[in-house]
Order: structure tokens, then sequence, then C-alpha cells
């Protein structure tokens, strides 16, 4: 695995922002793995300016998110939907027919998470996926305890993370118990994959994830057997 360290916040994003570009122009047709959360919020910002610039053109370009909340509306303000939309999607020139998120209101969270494997399969798989890590080392809304060869699949969500995200609802009893995440395996199955992480509060899982013992505990400590990870990671998320 590769470790790429940047300076802060800003530059891990700038720094996340150009590695898209290059597979961009690479391939103009690249099919992306998109993540939510606070992390990637800079990276986004940063690939809108470099659109309105023309620098980076996502005419082509398909996109798949890692996971939804179950039982939320699309419309709903935390939804993944929603946060996509208004954070990226609406400000860039990508076809709103290539843009895949899982449905938080499916009538059949089964089926659908069959549907949606095979739309990426469909698409010839994902070229670049971009994760975040969860405090307990979870990717996607895959907890602690998932097996590696897990596909898209309904999940339940653990303590420690209905309690990190409560911070975006108004009470914690209003985040959803429930998810849909696309599978380690499927996430496995991506041609590249970036991991992003900042600040001190990540560093624990950040160090298991990259040199700690390869176990389902650890979610992210799969990813040591894959091919081609970058871990990009600012000074405060690293400290080994
Ligand atoms: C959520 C998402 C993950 C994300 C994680 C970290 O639980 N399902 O995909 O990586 O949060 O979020 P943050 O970047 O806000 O720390």
């Amino acid at each position: 695995m590769k470790k790429i360290i940047e300076k802060d916040y800003q530059s891990l994003s700038e720094k996340a922002a150009l590695l898209i570009k290059e597979e961009i122009e690479k391939n103009p047709s690249l099919v992306l793995g998109l993540a939510t959360g606070s992390t990637p919020l800079g990276l986004y910002k940063k690939l809108i300016e470099m659109n309105k610039k023309g620098e980076v053109d996502f005419s082509q370009v398909t996109t798949f998110n890692l996971d939804e909340y179950l039982g939320i509306s699309s419309s709903h303000p935390q939804s993944y939907n929603y946060y996509m939309h208004k954070n990226f999607f609406d400000e860039i020139n990508i076809k709103k027919e290539n843009v895949f998120i899982p449905h938080g209101e499916t009538e059949n969270p089964e089926e659908h998470c069959k549907w949606y494997e095979k739309k990426i399969e469909e698409k010839g798989g994902i070229d670049l996926q971009i994760l975040g890590i969860g405090g307990n080392g979870h990717i996607g809304f895959n907890e602690p305890g998932s097996s590696f060869s897990s596909s898209t699949r309904v999940v339940s969500l653990s303590k420690e993370t209905i309690e990190d995200n409560s911070r975006f609802f108004e009470k914690k009893e209003e985040v959803p118990k429930k998810a849909i995440t696309m599978g380690i395996e499927t996430i496995l199955k991506s041609k590249r994959i970036i991991l992003l992480s900042s600040g001190e509060n990540k560093k624990e899982a950040v160090k298991k994830a990259f040199k700690g013992k390869v176990t389902e505990e650890v979610p992210a400590s799969v990813l040591q057997t894959h091919s081609r990870v970058t871990f990009l990671l600012d000074e405060k998320a690293e400290d080994f």
C-alpha cells in the first residue's frame, strides 16, 4: 500500500482532487466510487472549482456511492442522496442518469441491493473508489465483523457509528439504525482505491488499517490485501 502525507486538510483535499482529475484525463468515462461524511467535503469543493474552470470534465463519468441510510427519504437533509447532490452533483456537469446512490426508501431492500451490485458490473466495475474511514475502522457502512466476502446488503449500524454520526442529526434517536452499503468484496473489486483521512481522532483506526493485523474486526485492514491502494492522510491522521 502507498501512503501520501499532506500538511493539512486543505492540501489533502487538493491532492485527492488532482488524483481524480488525472484518472479522468486518462479515462473520460471513469467509473468513480464515492463516499460521504465530513472528510470528502473539501475534495468535492475543489472538484467543483476545477469543473467550473473547465479543468475537469464529468460529462462522461459514472458514479456509485458507497452507502445510504435505510428508511430515509432522498430529500431528508441527512440522507447521503441529499448530501451528494447538494455538495457535489448539483454543481458539476455530470449527467444525472450516470449517478447511482442506494435508495434509502426502497420497498424491497434485498432486491435493490442485488440490482445495485449488478449495475456496478454492467458499467464495467469501479475504476477508482474513494473511501473515508470510521473511528472503528469501518469502510462504507461495513462495521467490524463484516465478512470480507460481503456484497451490497442491508446492515445494522454499530452503537459507535450511531454515536459518531449523531453530530449530523438534531437528536441521537433520529439516526437511522440500518443502512445499505456496498460490501467489502464489492469495494475490493475496484481497480484502484484511495482512502482519505484527516485529523487526530482517526489516527488509531488509520494505523490499524494500514499496518495492523488483517482482521474482520477492523474492516479497513482488508485494504492491505488489495494491489492498488493509497492512503491519503494529513499529518494529524498519521503517526506511524
Ligand atoms: C460514515 C460513512 C463512511 C465514512 C465515515 C467517516 O459512517 N458511512 O463512508 O467514511 O462516516 O465519516 P467522516 O469523514 O465524517 O469522519
